[in-house]
């Protein structure tokens, strides 16, 4: 089977009141951990590349990684490109095998943005690619109280439809208060459902993205201070939150943070405990079973996309 696109992923998810999990991958353990998960609980797969990890490991590296996923697991898998910042950016993407770019351009203008998403999309459509896009800012508490007007950063439902509608995206990350990393929420985690519920009266069908999902698990923060970490007041999604929104509209759940807490925490451990070990197979192998581990439990408990690959 060839790498898929997302359309069909995410009609069976809105559909089921699943979410599909866009993982980030930057090396071979990362692959290896996540797809072993999905492997064994038949769950369809969103694999994507940031820029930074395009650098880290060469584009070509990722890509031939993931088609090998794809051959070994036999799973719908689908190679996404994360936050492209620009149209060249997506092109090369698509030229290069890619089933799904992110254009991002939702720091520009709105008419700015439509203008720079509807080319990405035109070429991608062409090419076979579905496109996500984005509208509004993911900010964490700590933006939202410097904003006098904190609507400011949310998506706004009304302006979300006429996006969809003026650029044919094939889904579209809104900001309803999550954010990138590890430190989240100062204080109660809070999500705007409203926004997400309105975006979806007025989008029905439409898959929304959730970028910022991780949800920094308690346990994989402790491993990582008790090993010499310094990770004071790490905080994510918590999990009741995601399940949530995925029995809306939501349909793809993004998670970078919560696999490097398990690769950090688990080397760390391993090099405490074991300090005469050198050969990187003996720290590396435990650092992928940490990330199986989490991506099997994130899969069953949060998103619900096990067995329907
Ligand atoms: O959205 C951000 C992802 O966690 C990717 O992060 O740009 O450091 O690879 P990165
Ligand atoms: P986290 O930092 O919450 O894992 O979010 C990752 C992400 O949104 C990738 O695009
Ligand atoms: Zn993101």
């Amino acid at each position: 089977m060839p790498l898929v696109t997302t359309k069909d992923m995410f009609e069976k998810a809105y559909a089921g009141g699943y979410a599909i999990g866009g993982f980030n991958v930057n090396n071979m353990e990362i692959v290896h951990g996540i797809v072993d998960a999905a492997a064994e609980v038949r769950s369809p797969l969103i694999l994507q590349a940031s820029s930074g990890a395009r650098k880290y490991a060469k584009g070509v590296y990722l890509r031939k990684l993931v088609e090998a996923a794809v051959e070994d697991s036999g799973l719908p898998i689908a190679l996404h490109l994360d936050h492209g910042a620009d149209f060249e950016i997506c092109k090369e993407c698509i030229d290069n095998g890619f089933t799904s770019v992110m254009i991002d351009a939702s720091h520009h203008p709105f008419e700015e943005n439509v203008a720079i998403v509807k080319k990405v999309v035109e070429y991608a459509h062409a090419h076979g690619v579905v496109v996500e896009a984005e509208l509004g800012r993911l900010a964490g508490v700590e933006d939202d109280v410097k904003v006098s007007d904190k609507d400011a950063f949310y998506t706004d439902p009304e302006q979300a439809a006429e996006f969809v509608q003026r650029t044919g995206i094939d889904s579209l990350a809104i900001a309803i208060g999550t954010s990138h990393g590890a430190y989240k929420f100062k204080g109660e985690a809070r999500l705007r459902f409203d926004i997400l519920e309105k975006i979806g009266g007025l989008l029905p069908g439409f898959p929304i993205v959730l970028h910022g999902a991780s949800s920094v698990p308690k346990d994989l923060v402790e491993k990582v201070n008790k090993y010499g970490g310094n990770m004071p007041g790490a905080q994510g999604v918590p999990e009741d939150m995601l399940r949530k929104a995925a029995s809306m509209a939501v349909c793809k759940i993004n998670i970078d943070s919560d696999l490097r807490l398990a690769m950090t925490g688990t080397i760390r451990e391993y090099f405490a405990l074991h300090p005469a070990d050198f050969d990187p197979r003996q720290y590396l192998g435990p650092a992928r079973e940490a990330i199986k581990a989490v991506v099997k439990h994130k899969i069953t408990e949060v998103l619900g996309s096990a067995n329907k690959a």
